[in-house]
């Protein structure tokens, strides 16, 4: 890997270059390009290090939104591209709710069976986060529904009436979900999405329940007895929130949740407040579905964020994508589909990002790459808290857990300014919430790479001073 790699960022323009302005005019005639940032080349990217059309080599320490479990061009990915037994996974797309290849079943045992979440085995694959999440959504509805007909026969008047968007068909159920949450940006996530006006603007919702997340003071473990208040205050919220629902004719089915809010600011909650969640969700009758779009895959020095709760039945439902490649949820046993196309579409997942997952995961396996996370993450921690001592005005709140780390700065325009900043001088971040940076680099981020990184931040942070 070292021998691999680039031995440092390099910059020659500013970023955008003007090669990246001039695809950004050329892009902006065929699309909104408001959200680019500038061009890639991936051919010549490596490891830790993305490399842009203007020729700069950034230290990318965001992955694509944090989704690149290995970094770029792994040699071991590419050398699954050269094996001739997996051109025909690669070349032709199958729509594998119905017609599956010969391998299918072997290789989902190999790649996402192999990192099943604890007492599930059951996994169902989709296209993207959002795809994954809006069918566990409607899982947990059938799940529901059919729990409370007592089997899974519908009547004639519920056939009629789902047709014309009516109960009893189209029953009034709810799922519950957290302020700050992010689930994605599709119908239904939409409406358990709670972190930017942005994405939900203009688009019709349903009144589900929403209930406050815990907002904690860090470093958590010096302030364990505020924090405990303040989530024993939310989860009486919720519980409040699931009697008022039910009372309103529109009961909670699910409950929907991250182990890290992260678009939302990455806001964390300990481990005993995601235990009683679990526990309010099986009093009341609700599935508890676990959003591991973005915290799983290992960042947490865990392959799951929820293994960190220490629990042998933490949820009915984990959802994931990103860093595993392909989308999709895992679940218990009750939460199957009764029903051929229940849950259904098209593509249902891509089997050739299975094989790249298989392969994801010997790497993760050979080179013990949980435990470097867990060692550059307390480097990376350690020194996020020396620069908040040094820079008091302007950080606070360093947290993290693994390699996914977050800091707050004094307010948007200067972290948007940082970010910016930190970018010319050769390392890419991301923002999330009001004010925080998001450190999401991927597995191969050794300890080497947190100190590179730490001293060029370190850098932008003395020029604003
Ligand atoms: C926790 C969480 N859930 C869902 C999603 C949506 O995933 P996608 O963007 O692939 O639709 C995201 C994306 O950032 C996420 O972070």
């Amino acid at each position: 890997q070292v021998e691999f790699e680039y031995d440092g960022p390099s910059m020659k323009t500013q970023v955008p270059g003007p090669r990246s302005q001039e695809l950004t005019k050329q892009l902006g005639d065929i699309q909104n390009v408001g959200a680019v940032h500038f061009f890639c080349n991936y051919e010549e990217s490596r490891g830790n290090y993305l490399v842009d059309v203007d020729g700069n080599r950034m230290l990318d320490v965001y992955t694509q939104i944090s989704s690149i479990p290995i970094g770029y061009n792994h040699p071991a990915l590419l050398k699954l591209m050269t094996n001739p037994n997996n051109l025909s996974a690669f070349v032709n797309r199958p729509a594998l709710g119905i017609l599956p290849p010969e391998n299918f079943p072997d290789k989902l045992t190999e790649s996402l069976l192999s990192v099943a979440p604890s007492g599930m085995t059951r996994v169902q694959t989709m296209a993207c986060g959002s795809c994954s999440n809006e069918n566990a959504y409607k899982a947990m509805f059938i799940w529901y529904r059919n729990k409370e007909r007592g089997h899974n026969t519908p009547s004639d008047e519920d056939l009629s009436s789902c047709m014309i968007n009516q109960g009893p068909g189209c029953p009034d159920l709810s799922i519950l979900s957290f302020m700050g949450g992010f689930h994605g940006r599709t119908m239904g996530c939409l409406a358990t999405t709670h972190s930017k006006a942005i994405h939900k603007l203009d688009v019709p919702s349903f009144d589900w329940p929403i209930a406050p997340f815990p907002k904690l003071q860090y470093p958590l473990e010096e302030f364990t007895r505020e924090n405990a208040q303040e989530e024993a205050r939310c989860l009486e919220e919720v519980e409040d929130l699931i009697v008022k629902w039910r009372q309103k004719g529109k009961p909670v089915a699910g409950i929907v949740i991250e182990p890290i809010q992260a678009e939302g600011g990455d806001n964390h909650a300990s481990p005993d407040f995601f235990k009683n969640l679990r526990n309010i969700a099986r009093k009341h009758g609700c599935a508890f579905h676990v959003d591991e779009v973005q915290t799983g895959g290992g960042a947490t020095g865990k392959f799951w964020a929820h293994e960190h709760w220490g629990m042998d039945d933490p949820a009915d439902i984990v959802s994931f994508s990103k860093k595993l490649l392909t989308g999709g949820y895992y679940h218990r046993d009750e939460l199957q589909a009764d029903k051929p196309y229940r849950i259904f579409n098209t593509w249902m997942g891509d089997p050739s990002k299975n094989l790249f997952l298989a392969e994801v995961l010997n790497v993760i396996r050979r080179e013990n790459l949980l435990e470097e996370v867990t060692r550059s993450g307390k480097a990376l921690l350690h020194g996020l808290y020396e620069l908040q001592a040094q820079y008091p005005g302007l950080l606070s709140r360093a947290r993290g857990q693994g390699t996914f780390c977050a800091i707050d700065i004094r307010d948007d325009a200067t972290r948007n300014s940082i970010i910016l900043k930190a970018r010319d001088k050769g390392v890419l971040l991301g923002g999330c919430g009001e004010r925080s940076i998001r450190f999401r680099p991927a597995l191969v981020f050794k300890e080497y790479h947190v100190h590179l990184f730490l001293n060029i931040f370190n850098d932008v942070l003395a020029q604003l001073k």
